[in-house]
């Protein structure tokens, strides 16, 4: 008895050693949501840290057009399980960056969708990009119970797992730009610490490397905190100099969006209600685990203007 005890601790040992080496190898990687705003600066960094990449898109032609011949490119959608299946084939990690703004429940129908394919494909490592403010009590917002289902799945799932929920990237400014117009929409009094694509990229990269980084929620948030006005009036002066920041109270946009007809104005409008409530709600202790972003507001406005 005392030996079939000691052979099974051996074997335990031997098992967790072999999982600690299995992170620190390079890995074929799923990225899902890889040819968006924030997925595409994760693929590109865990390509060129040597990992095997694949892209899960619905559209692979664009990005094929997008990415070139060196990265593997499989077509699929979270919503069809078979194509998830065949597209975790040999894949050690899956790394998730999901959004559509036209199903909102996509993120959590997707993730669970994923959770289940992933176990039967072999799969030993999701990451997943979700936001700062997900917890319970700001379910009331849809975009938040969906991400907030999305994270409860994965850490039901047994699979090891790094949930990263970040602040406003940087690289969203120029969504809220519109020809010479960059629109503030309500108060949007709260700071938030504006972190880079890039920073983030290489804070997945490195969860992918670490033994700590396993089931852990890391919080990503940049070095400087800004409120909204304050970081688009420094990305339009260094960036689009054309264009001027305007406010408009939320009443008024609500007002405009229905006498118009504006539907992305209004679609827009409980996200804007959101931000200005609940603002970045990190939680202090588990911020930026993975090593601190260091790119500054005006450090990556210079960049984006010379490109
Ligand atoms: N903006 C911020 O400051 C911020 C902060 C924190 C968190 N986030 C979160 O970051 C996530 C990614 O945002 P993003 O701006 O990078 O989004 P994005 O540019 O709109 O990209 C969305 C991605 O989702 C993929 N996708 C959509 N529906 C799909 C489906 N049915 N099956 C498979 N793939 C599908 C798209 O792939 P194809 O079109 O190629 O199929 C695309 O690659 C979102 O959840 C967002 O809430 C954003």
């Amino acid at each position: 008895m005392n030996c079939i005890a000691g052979i099974l601790l051996i074997l335990l040992i031997l098992s967790n050693k072999l999982r600690i080496v299995r992170i620190n190898m390079k890995q074929q990687i799923l990225i899902i949501g890889g040819t968006g705003m924030l997925g595409a600066p994760v693929t590109r960094r865990l390509c060129a840290e040597g990992n095997a990449v694949r892209i899960l898109t619905r559209t692979p032609d664009a990005a094929r057009k997008k990415f070139g011949a060196e990265y593997e490119i499989v077509a699929g959608d979270v919503q069809d399980r078979n194509s998830l299946a065949q597209a975790m084939q040999g894949c050690q990690g899956v790394h998730i960056s999901l959004n559509d703004r036209a199903i909102p429940d996509l993120e959590r129908r997707g993730v669970e969708n994923i959770v289940q394919v992933a176990p039967r494909a072999g799969v030993q490592r999701i990451t997943y990009l979700s936001g700062a403010s997900v917890k319970q009590e700001n379910c009331w917002y849809a975009g938040t119970a969906t991400k907030f289902a999305a994270e409860q799945a994965i850490r039901a799932s047994g699979i090891p797992y790094t949930i990263f929920k970040a602040t406003f990237f940087m690289d969203a400014l120029p969504r809220f730009v519109r020809g010479t117009r960059a629109s503030v929409i309500g108060n949007q009094s709260k700071p938030w610490h504006w972190v880079a694509a890039n920073d983030y990229a290489q804070m997945v990269a490195r969860a992918y490397a670490e033994q700590k980084a396993v089931d852990q929620d890391v919080y990503v948030l940049g070095p400087q905190a800004f409120t909204l006005e304050q970081a688009l009036k420094t990305y339009c002066a260094l960036v689009q100099p054309n264009a001027t920041v305007s406010r408009l109270p939320l009443w008024l946009a609500d007002l405009m969006a229905r006498a118009f007809g504006q539907k992305e104005l209004a679609n827009a409008l409980p996200f804007f209600r959101y931000t200005e409530k609940v603002g970045e709600n990190a939680d202090a202790a588990a911020v930026n685990a993975l090593g601190a972003p260091t790119t500054t507001l005006e450090q990556w406005c210079q960049r984006i203007g010379n490109e």
